[in-house]
């Protein structure tokens, strides 16, 4: 239960609507419990009426009316109400005795209906209040993860999965939810109801009551091995089934593939496979299940005999009423559904505690990257900004590989640096330390003059625009794609980016222009089209320092020019601009060579070529191609 303690402060938030659903909760077992009690003070009444008058008359005798006894609501109603039995003063008759059993038959009956719609009313109110809180806790959690998820930095992202991340925010929130809600309802509802009717059942008898209630723990007990079993089983039904979903998400998502290996008929065979599997655990599942209602009827069964039978010998014994027995039935099914509940809130309880475990562990995650304590730099940055790499090593930590080793340049003011290097070089890991995405184990990134750990991050990130080698864009519109880069870009600034861009033609040749919807049921984009609107969306926010990672390489030549001519004029002070491709890389000021993460040339594209080294290799290679 120790996780689960870590949510009392949250509770505790909601302490008003918790303490008003415990209210209810009591007054909802008052009348339940009361309820009840109408059928066996009616029997008592009517069996009273039977042995006291009707048999007597029957025999001859003449008993007086007086003496007839009201059922105590009825009473205690009678008496406040200062009402008296019209039929008191008549003769004493078959037919007045037979009137008055049955208007208290019909009174009896219409308080316990009047009992169950107040309990109803009041039940009602526990839910809204209680399982509301629920709700509202739900909320607040899962604004707590995904404000996390929001500030944890991209190592994070590479030790979990998609589907883990996605768990913790809806699974795992919605178990510790039927915690909070369901089984603290339930809970408080066992302890009320029992208090109450085993108090009601003891001052009736002793004896009947120790007989009605024997079995109804060994159905907790019961009901509790069941549910976790049933919750193994479930779990292995759950990992079955997202096997076949996520198959089905791949094959799906990946059909041209699919159809171009001419691999349906495969694929099918697999998935046979999978559902197969799936159909295995769901019988599993559903063996057991079908042994949870049949138990409890049992038990309820064996509880009921119990009583009549006992219940009977008392009566005979002249130590219960004849109504009592049918108050006792009512009760042992009243106690039917907590008593069970029990079984199956313990197991809620386990499966919460195992979620928030999980979601702790995650929130209790820090991320490496912060802003400094102090605030930090503030500020945007000056007019002429410039980014410097001194000494910088990085050694991904997933895979142990080092990417960088002992990095220095500069990127000055109005400058456009050029990096290009074999795949694997280490090109996109030098940006990514530019943008802090990580911070290097060695070494020391200063931007502006300030190292980048004593940059505010929001202010550090507002005046940097990146283009990342992989596209990604957003099932939305393009337009909305675009002024993703500068929260509040007008239509004018979007526009003016994708022109930049070199993208603006072919969005205007869409139907519906930029409110194109993108995405799984929106347009496919070329490979170039895309690659263009990630640099417009890095353009609209008219960043001083621009990084473009290899953004060019699926547009031509052309294109290439005329985008590279627009960034040109931007009022971008400096660029730092990765390819692979040197033709890209022709408008660059100066050029950086890397190979396995070190720098092994620099300088202008002329004196590059002439120093005859990995440049002009690769030079010499990409133009016998080309030719
Ligand atoms: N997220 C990562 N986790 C672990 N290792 C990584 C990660 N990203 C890159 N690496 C490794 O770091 C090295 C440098 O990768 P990087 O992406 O910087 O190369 P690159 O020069 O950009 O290559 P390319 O031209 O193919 O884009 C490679 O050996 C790569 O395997
Ligand atoms: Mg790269």
């Amino acid at each position: 239960m120790k996780a689960l303690l870590a949510l009392n402060p949250l509770i505790w938030k909601y302490r008003g609507r918790l303490f008003l659903g415990m209210v209810f909760v009591v007054f909802t077992n008052m009348f339940a419990v009361w309820a009840p009690s109408m059928i066996g003070e009616g029997v008592n009444a009517l069996n009273e009426a039977n042995t006291h008058f009707l048999v007597p008359m029957a025999q001859g005798q003449s008993p007086t009316l007086d003496q007839l006894e009201l059922p105590r609501t009825l009473a205690f109603l009678a008496d406040t109400l200062g009402w008296a039995w019209q039929g008191l003063d008549a003769p004493t008759s078959r037919e007045t005795v037979l009137d008055f059993v049955l208007w208290v038959g019909a009174l009896q009956a219409v308080f316990y209906l009047l009992a169950f719609l107040v309990k109803g009313g009041f039940s009602f109110l526990t839910r809204q209040t209680i399982i509301v809180m629920s709700r509202l806790l739900e909320y607040d959690l899962k604004r707590d993860i995904y404000g996390h998820y929001q500030v944890l930095d991209s190592s994070f992202y590479k030790r979990h999965d998609t589907g883990d991340l996605m768990n913790r925010i809806s699974e795992d929130v919605s178990h510790v939810r039927m915690y909070l809600g369901p089984a603290i309802m339930y809970s408080m509802n066992l302890v009320v109801l029992v208090a109450l009717v085993v108090t009601v059942m003891l001052s009736i008898d002793p004896v009947l009551t120790l007989f009605a209630l024997l079995p109804l723990p060994f159905m907790s007990l019961g009901i509790y091995f069941i549910s976790a079993n049933i919750h193994r089983k479930s779990d292995a039904r759950q990992k079955a089934q997202s096997r076949v979903s996520s198959f089905v998400q791949q094959h799906i998502a990946g059909i041209r593939v699919l159809k171009s290996f001419n691999r349906e008929r495969d694929a099918a065979e697999r998935f046979d496979d999978e559902t197969a599997a799936y159909k295995v655990r769901v019988l599993d599942l559903v063996k057991v299940e079908a042994m949870f209602m049949p138990l409890i009827v049992l038990l309820v069964g064996l509880s009921t005999i119990l009583t009549i039978y006992v219940g009977g010998q008392r009566v005979v014994g002249g130590h219960l009423e004849l109504g009592h027995i049918f108050q006792f039935v009512f009760y042992v099914n009243l106690l039917t559904w907590p008593f069970a509940s029990v079984g199956w809130v313990t197991s809620l309880v386990q499966k919460a505690e195992a979620s928030m475990n999980r979601i702790l562990d995650f929130l209790d995650a820090t991320p490496a990257v912060i802003s400094p304590d102090a605030g930090g730099r503030k500020d945007g940055l000056s007019a002429s900004p410039a980014l410097e790499f001194d000494r910088v090593s990085w050694t991904y930590p997933e895979t142990g590989i080092q990417a960088l080793n002992n990095v220095s340049f500069t990127l000055q003011a109005g400058e456009t640096l050029g990096i290009t290097g074999r795949t694997g070089s280490g090109k996109s890991t030098v940006l990514q330390l530019a943008m802090r995405m990580m911070d290097p184990q060695e070494g020391r990134i200063s931007l502006d003059g300030t190292p980048l750990p004593e940059w505010d991050l929001d202010a550090m990130k507002q005046d940097l625009g990146y283009v990342p080698q992989d596209v990604f864009l957003f099932s939305d519109t393009i337009g909305n794609n675009i002024a993703f880069g500068q929260g509040a870009a007008n239509e004018q600034q979007v526009r003016k980016a994708a022109q930049d861009a070199g993208v603006r033609e072919d969005i205007d040749g869409f139907e519906h222009g930029f409110n194109t919807m993108l995405g799984e049921r929106g347009v496919n984009l070329s490979g170039g089209q895309k690659q263009r609107i990630s640099i417009a969306r890095a353009l609209v926010k008219s960043p001083r320092i621009l990084f473009l990672d290899d953004c060019l390489s699926a547009v031509d030549t052309e294109t290439e020019d005329a985008i590279l001519a627009a960034i040109e004029k931007q009022e971008a002070s400096c660029t730092l601009m990765v390819s692979h491709r040197l033709a890209s890389l022709r408008n660059a000021d100066r050029i950086l060579v890397m190979d396995e993460g070190e720098i092994v040339e620099s300088g202008t594209p002329d004196e590059l070529l002439a120093a005859g080294g990995l440049y002009a290799t690769m030079f010499e290679q990409q133009k016998a191609e080309q030719d």
